[in-house]
């Protein structure tokens, strides 16, 4: 098979860490050929996406990136495109996948694009809400403040297109930063932010459930340091071997045909205490992580599934 793989600069790759580096390797290893390129690099002419692509080799040793020649392709004559772009979601991320609708039915898109443009990572998660932590989201601070007293005085502010856990604050109804928090992460009343309840298990720490065409693939615990509110890798969190307990398990469940009927084949659920906090769908990782911990390679499954739905 041919893939190709939208994704951040390859200078940017850290290949012991990447869940997209670890796709690429899969597929090399499995006989397949890797194309890659940036956002800006697809482009639609006479109602056809081409992308302007390399053809990519990876290793685990240095050099672990090589790029060979260049291919003018259409999307329609690769078997499957990965989109694997870090957030943030802005208006080149829109565009592309507005692009990427003129590939439907042609490729496999993973994930779909349409998908990618409404499941907004944390508000989605707010679709079952029997799974989610109680939360709001509202542009207006005295709703806000409201909604922190009603939850017992603790909770979380968040932007609502923020990753890696950038912008994301403690509120906490006594501190008197706590109205400062509020107007900065609103811009004074003008932008939705989301506010959610405190989850005190968030000190054993952030599950990150990767699942697979709606099935579990495995979770990894991201612990945050003790001197910070957030879990993620990428702010110093540790990274821990996980279970899915059977609570989980039917989260994942109950989630499962949504996800399926949208395309979302590559997803990671962000879940503190058996609740959901975020779905993320744009470039979710945490696969090598995974695969160190239970000794296996979770991302030649992903490969084998897009080999399987290539085929049919
Ligand atoms: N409701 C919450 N209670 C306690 N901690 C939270 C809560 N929501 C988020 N956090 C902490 O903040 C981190 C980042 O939040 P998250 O919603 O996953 O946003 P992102 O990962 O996109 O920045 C989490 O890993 C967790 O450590
Ligand atoms: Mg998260």
């Amino acid at each position: 098979m041919r893939l190709l793989t939208v994704m951040d600069p390859l200078s940017t790759v850290q290949p012991d860490k990447d869940t997209t580096f670890a796709f690429l390797r899969s597929a090399e290893s499995r006989g397949h050929e890797n194309l890659t390129c940036e956002v800006r690099d697809v482009y639609l002419t006479r109602g056809e996406v081409r992308a302007r692509a390399r053809a990519t080799y990876v290793s685990d040793t240095a050099p672990h990136t090589r790029l060979g020649a260049e291919h003018d392709v259409a999307l329609a004559d690769v078997a499957a495109v990965l989109v694997r772009k870090d957030p943030p979601f802005d208006a080149a991320y829109l565009y592309l996948t507005l692009l990427l609708e003129h590939a439907r039915g042609k490729t496999l898109l993973i994930n779909d694009p349409r998908a990618l443009r409404d499941a907004n990572e944390k508000l989605f998660a707010l679709q079952f809400p029997e799974w989610t932590p109680r939360t709001i989201v509202s542009a207006l601070p005295d709703v806000i403040h409201a909604f922190v007293a009603e939850v017992g005085g603790r909770a979380v502010i968040k932007p609502l297109d923020g990753a890696g856990g950038s912008g994301v604050l403690a509120l906490s109804g006594d501190d008197r930063n706590a109205r400062g928090i509020v107007d900065l992460l609103t811009g004074e009343g003008r932008r939705l932010a989301m506010v959610q309840e405190y989850l005190p298990a968030v000190r054993t720490g952030d599950k990150r459930v990767l699942l697979l065409d709606g099935e579990p693939l495995g979770a990894i615990l991201r612990v945050p340091r003790a001197d910070d509110l957030r879990s993620n890798i990428h702010v110093g969190g540790s990274v821990e071997p996980a279970e899915l307990t059977a609570r989980e398990r039917e989260m994942v469940a109950a989630l499962a045909p949504r996800l399926r009927a949208e395309g979302l084949v590559f997803v990671g659920l962000d879940v503190i205490g058996e609740r959901l906090t975020e779905v993320n769908v744009t470039s979710p990782t945490g696969i090598q992580q995974l695969g160190r911990f239970t000794g296996t390679r979770p991302e030649d499954r992903v490969i084998e599934w897009i080999e399987q739905r290539a085929r049919s």
